[in-house]
């Protein structure tokens, strides 16, 4: 998986050393409130190693979940997604279609990280070759929805075509 660099940020691959990191995002409930329908807390350290792994698995060359580190502190400051998204229905195959996401730290909030981070991000999807990059988020999410729009990501509504539940809908396409 391609490491990524921005001006503050490196984007690489998450290794089992990063569990801790993972445990203490994902056991938020800041964070989880408008992940999924009903969203869950991970309780321990073995979920977060689980997760990894999984994660590393949907590496491939394209598509992945980054950890994002500050440069100068080597602190970890959140995930940024590209992986395919899962169509509504109750087997929930995948749609066809590509999502960005990002799970940040409170820590590292309001600081535009997710915003810098999902740049370089899209920039690599649509040099890869993906046609067009969705996101979704939950319609109470002003601060996903503010990073979608300052990333460049064109609002389409609302959807009910993934994840079986009704989402706010933004796409980019890819300029080449
Ligand atoms: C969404 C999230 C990644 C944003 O992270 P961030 O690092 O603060 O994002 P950025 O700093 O790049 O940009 C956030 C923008 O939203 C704005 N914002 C943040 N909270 C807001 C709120 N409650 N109401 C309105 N705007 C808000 C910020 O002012 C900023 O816009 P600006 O630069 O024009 O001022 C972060 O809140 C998060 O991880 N939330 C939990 C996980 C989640 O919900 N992920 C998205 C799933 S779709």
């Amino acid at each position: 998986m391609q490491t990524l660099e921005t001006a503050r940020l490196t984007l690489r691959p998450f290794t089992a050393e990063d569990a801790d990191f993972v445990l203490d995002l994902y056991s938020r409930m800041e964070v989880q409130r408008f992940l999924g329908v009903d969203p869950k807390l991970m309780r321990d350290r073995s979920e977060a190693t689980t997760l990894i792994e999984a994660w590393t698995r949907r590496d491939d060359g394209t598509c992945g979940i980054w950890a994002v580190q500050e440069q100068d502190t080597g602190k970890l400051a959140g995930t940024l997604l590209l992986k395919p998204i899962p169509a509504s229905g109750p087997e929930r195959k995948p749609s066809g279609d590509i999502e960005i996401g990002w799970h940040f730290h409170p820590d590292s909030w309001g600081k535009g990280y997710a915003s810098e981070a999902g740049v370089a991000v899209l920039a690599h999807a649509f040099a890869a070759g993906l046609p067009q990059v969705v996101a979704v988020t939950n319609p109470a999410n002003t601060a996903s929805m503010r990073v979608c729009k300052k990333i460049g990501m064109i609002p389409r509504g609302t959807t009910d075509r993934y994840y079986n539940t009704v989402c706010e809908l933004f796409t980019a396409e890819n300029p080449g």
